[in-house]
Formats: C-alpha cells, structure tokens, sequence
C-alpha cells in the first residue's frame, strides 16, 4: 500500500476512533438523556412506554403476526404452547417496493391489509373465524396503550405521507376492513425490540434488555415503576417495557463523514447515533469514504466515480466482503480493481464498522447500568438483526467495548442472539395483552384472592 493511502488511513482511523474514555462519556450523557426522557423532558432518547411488561412463560394460544420492520413484510401463524415454547406454522414475506414505502400512507396500509388477505387465503384459514393479529411497527410510536400508539416520524427510509402523527393501530383496522377482513383484531402494537426481549424472556427470566443491530438499531429493557415517569402503569411495582429509540441518541462527536451522511440523508438532524451505527448507513459512510478517495486519485480510476456516486451502492452485507477470497469491488460492480484498492477497501470497512460495534457496546453498557448500577445481577440481553448476527467480527467488538468497562465483571452480560422477536415476540405480546384483559375483566373478589 502506497504511502498517501496509509496516510488517509491513518487519518481516517483517528476521525473513526471511539476510545474507552468516549465509551464511557457517551454512557454517562446515554443516563442523563434516559432520566430527561422519563421526566418528561427534551431528549434524544423518547423512553416510550409499551404497556406491557415481561412474559411469565405461560402465555399460550394462536396469533397472526404482521412485521414491518424494513425493506421486507411479513405475515406470520406463531402458536405459543404456555410452557415457553412458541412455533411459527406459517409464514408469508413479501419485499415492499419503494414506491409503498415513500407513496401516500393509505396504500402503505392497503399494502399491509392485502398481505394478511393473501396469507389468510394461501394458508387456507377460515376468514370469518376470530383471530388476534399483533402488529409489529418498527418505528418511533408514542403508544397511549397496548393496542394503540400514534407514529412520531418515520425512519429507515420510509416516508410515507399522511401517517405520523396518526394512529396506527386505527390505519391498519380501516385498511382490513376496506379489504374485507372483518374477523381480525389488532390487538397488540409491538416494537421489534419489545418482540425480540418478549422471545427470549418467555422461556428465560433472566433477560432484561432487547436489541436490534440490523438494518436500524434501538433497544429496550423493563423499567420498574419506582422512578418517575410519564405514562407507566398505574399498578405499583410493576415493571414496563421501555423503547429507548436509542437511534435517535445525539450526544455523540460527529465526524466531517457522519455530517456529509446526515445531509443527503431522507430524515438530516435525527438518528443520529443510528447514522454511526446501524446497516442502513455504514455502507453509506463506507461508499462517501471510497468516493472521496477516488476524488482525492488514491484509490480506483475516475470513471468508477459513476458507482461510488450512487445512493446505497455499499451495503453492509456488502462490507464484510473485503476479507481474503471475497471479491467486495466486484460486488458493487466494479470488477477492475486493484489488490492496493482491495486492501484499501478493507481497511476502511474495519475502521467503520469497528465503530459502530463500539458505539452499539457502550449505549448497551448504558442500559445494563442503568438497571444495576454496579452489574450484581446476571443480565442477558436478546440481539436480532443482521449486522450482529452476520458481520464478521462485530459481537467481538462489542464485548471488547464491555470488557475494557467492566473488567471481570462483564462476564455477568450474556449477548444472545435472538431470532424472530418480529413474529414470536409479537404474538407474546399479543397474548400477555389478552391474558392481562382477562384478568382485569375478572370480578374484583376473585382477582383479590388469586393476588393473595
Ligand atoms: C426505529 C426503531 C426500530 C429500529 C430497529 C429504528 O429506525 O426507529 O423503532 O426498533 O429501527 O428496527
């Protein structure tokens, strides 16, 4: 490798570097931020209620789940046996083409609404048999109950007009009806996060946090009632699930990168910490990165300028290609690169996602501390999405981060990775939701003696 590329390098990895000390800044303004959001106040991270709380494990019956989370919905048949255990039976998945993620919302729902008719009808199932759909929506809602919440904005791409600041509970009722669906209910509204912690917890009490490291990022962990907070169950003593959005945390150093990435991006000023971290934007970062290069004449040739310019031209899938034997360049459609480009290439995608590894432990770290200030109790925490599941190197990264907080006593966090929060966890949510309607319509003497 030439001595100018080593040079930009060398630089790149001081503008990307997140040391021990700014993990440990970025946890303690990670608290501050929490404490505003639970008083009510301004902050970056929203600490949305869920209404609902951990699974017992015993929560049983049949649910359709609806998961759109992404580029891709899914219609889910999830049975849940009341032992901890849950299978899926069926499932659907359709990719949502850009036009419906950007058109007017009505047809976005009419979307969703027409996926649970092609379910319904392919799988042969009764449609005027009453079934509970749970809802899984994985954006920022500001939920006013287990079965209703209003969209604050939209992210990942989507910008569909006419739904933020509406019901979405009420959006997808109408579009079902429209559609002819009488005999499903929404009953359960679910984050992915919320879904991902629900899936772990149902057959292990010991989890307290769900994350998703993939196309975007959040979290959320059971919040006990004793702090104050806007909006948490009335009952006292009973825990709540929280969703931080940790994507829209902003108390992070911005890079001259992380600004050039905000600007062209559909939502600039907010996720912030999304934009560092999740698999949306790191192969953003790493494409801008690359162009730059190119446009400085230390890396490619000027006529693969037409490739780097191009919106999502990197994925991150894409990144974890520049190990040995795998061909990145060409996988962007660039197949004449050089072996000093390749290693180049590599190089840049470590520093990136190095970081969003870092930046994803210390904001985990945040929460785990939050919840056991000095980490007495085991904590394990339920991680979906592609990016910790598949990227080579990343859960090292992240317990590295861990490791250099905690010392010895990071081996009290377990990383567990977690399928499927989108579709079980919602059904368990679904059925927490019923099983807790049932015990509040109960009459109040019986409620009192099974309480005793
Ligand atoms: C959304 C969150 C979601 C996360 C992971 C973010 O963009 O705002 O609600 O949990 O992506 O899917």
């Amino acid at each position: 490798m030439n001595q100018t590329i080593r040079k930009y390098l060398s630089n790149l990895e001081n503008l990307f570097s997140f040391s021990p000390a700014d993990a440990q800044g970025a946890a303690a303004r990670f608290h501050e931020e929490m404490k505003r959001g639970l008083n009510g106040q301004t902050s970056s991270l929203r600490m949305l209620p869920s209404y609902v709380g951990r699974p017992t494990g015993k929560e049983q019956g049949r649910f359709l789940a609806l998961d759109l989370g992404g580029t891709n919905l899914r219609v889910l048949a999830v049975r849940l046996d009341g032992r901890g255990k849950a299978e899926i039976s069926a499932v659907n998945r359709l990719a949502v083409p850009e036009t419906v993620m950007r058109g007017p919302g009505e047809e976005l729902f009419d979307f969703l609404a027409e996926g649970v008719a092609v379910f319904l009808e392919e799988h042969r199932l009764d449609p005027k048999e009453h079934r509970d759909l749970a809802f899984t929506f994985s954006f920022p809602v500001a939920q006013s109950a287990v079965n209703a919440g209003v969209l604050l904005n939209w992210t990942k791409g989507f910008t569909a007009p006419g739904v933020a600041g509406q019901n979405v509970v009420a959006l997808l009722s109408d579009a079902l009806r429209r559609k002819r669906i009488e005999a499903v209910s929404v009953t359960a509204l679910v984050n992915d996060t919320v879904g991902t912690l629900a899936t772990k917890s149902y057959a292990d009490p010991s989890c307290d946090m769900g994350v998703i490291l993939g196309t975007g990022t959040n979290a959320c962990y059971p919040e006990k009632n004793s702090r104050p907070a806007k909006g948490l169950s009335p009952q006292p003593r009973q825990e709540m699930i929280l969703n931080l959005e940790w994507g829209n945390f902003d108390k992070l150093d911005t890079n001259a990168c992380d600004q050039a990435l905000d600007r062209i991006t559909l939502n600039p000023g907010r996720q912030r910490m999304e934009k560092m971290v999740s698999g949306m934007y790191i192969g953003e970062l790493v494409r801008l990165i690359l162009l730059d290069m190119t446009d400085r004449g230390i890396l490619l040739e000027k006529k693969h300028r037409s490739v780097l310019v191009r919106e999502h031209a990197v994925s991150s899938e894409q990144m974890s290609l520049t190990v040995p034997g795998e061909d990145f360049f060409a996988a962007i459609g660039i197949p004449d690169a050089s072996d000093q480009d390749r290693d180049a290439a590599h190089h840049v995608c470590r520093i990136v996602s190095r970081r969003s590894a870092r930046i994803a432990g210390a904001a985990l770290a945040a929460v785990v501390t939050w919840m056991d200030a000095n980490l007495e109790k085991k904590h394990t925490i339920a991680i979906d999405g592609a990016l910790f599941e598949k990227y080579p190197g990343y859960p090292e990264n992240v317990r590295c981060v861990l490791e250099e907080l905690f010392a010895r006593r990071a081996e009290r966090i377990a990383l567990c990775t977690t399928s499927d929060g989108s579709g079980i966890g919602a059904a368990i949510i679904a059925a927490v939701a019923s099983s807790r309607q049932e015990q509040e319509h109960k009459p109040a003497r019986q409620r009192t003696r099974k309480n005793r």
